[in-house]
């Protein structure tokens, strides 16, 4: 069997919907389900590399592994070039490679849609974020490539209705990625120590959402060159 190398691209226009958070976690998920990881910042602001900065930083007992994932400023000279520059990522032994964009619609965050396996659209569960996605929907159904939505952000009040409410209104115009990722401390003091939410608290429920998370991410993107 052929490895295949993905690239799952984290894309929406809406800032502050969760792109660098759920690509930080999901990259430390994925390399500890066995892939080997490269995550690409197309984001001017830089947050992911500043991400891998304290990562590497951090004590080598806190981090798992220091030196993975790759995370990289996305070369601005090589984006005409996204395609090969991806394509020889496989031969260097990545067989995932992540790519975080920026909140906004422009040929870069194209590109990273066009060369991706499987595209991931976080948004939170609220009105504004729902009329807010729709041009990132559109551009990501002109190019023809796979997605889902992942509901982030959403309250762990019992009851809330709001995360289903969301999801009935995404339903009809795309997938929903499982589970449903919830607003825990987790995600923001694990960014902070520069670690996935799995290293940071492998026990807490915030890893056990981006376990689940990949796992459902990789069956969806298996079959899709
Ligand atoms: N599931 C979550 N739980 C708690 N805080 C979150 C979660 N997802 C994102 N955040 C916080 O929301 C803010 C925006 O997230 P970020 O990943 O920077 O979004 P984007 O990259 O889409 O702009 C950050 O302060 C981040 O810590
Ligand atoms: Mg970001």
């Amino acid at each position: 069997m052929t490895l295949l190398m993905r690239t799952i691209t984290l894309v929406t226009q809406k800032g502050g919907a969760g792109k660098t958070t759920l690509a930080t976690s999901l990259a430390i998920a994925a390399q500890e389900a066995g892939e080997t990881v490269a995550a690409f910042d197309l984001d001017p602001q830089g947050s992911l590399v500043e991400w891998g900065r304290m990562r590497r930083k951090a004590e080598p007992t806190a981090v798992q592994h220091p030196h993975l994932p790759v995370v990289e400023r996305f070369p601005p000279d090589k984006l005409g070039q996204m395609k090969p520059m991806l394509g020889s990522l496989k031969a260097k032994g990545i067989t995932l490679a992540i790519l975080d964009t920026a909140g906004a619609d422009n040929p870069t965050t194209h590109l990273a849609i066009d060369v991706s396996t499987f595209c991931l659209v976080p948004i939170r569960p609220t009105r504004l974020d729902l009329l807010a996605v729709r041009p990132t929907v559109q551009a990501i159904m002109r190019s023809g490539r796979p997605f889902a939505f992942v509901l982030n952000q959403c309250s762990t009040i019992p009851r809330n209705g709001r995360a289903n409410d969301t999801a009935a209104g995404l339903a009809s115009i795309g997938f929903m990625a499982e589970p449903l990722v919830m607003q825990r401390n987790d995600y923001q003091d694990g960014f902070a120590a520069g670690q996935g939410v799995t290293e940071y608290a492998p026990d807490g429920k915030a890893a056990d959402e981006m376990r689940q998370l990949w796992q459902w991410v990789a069956t969806q993107s298996e079959n899709k060159p």
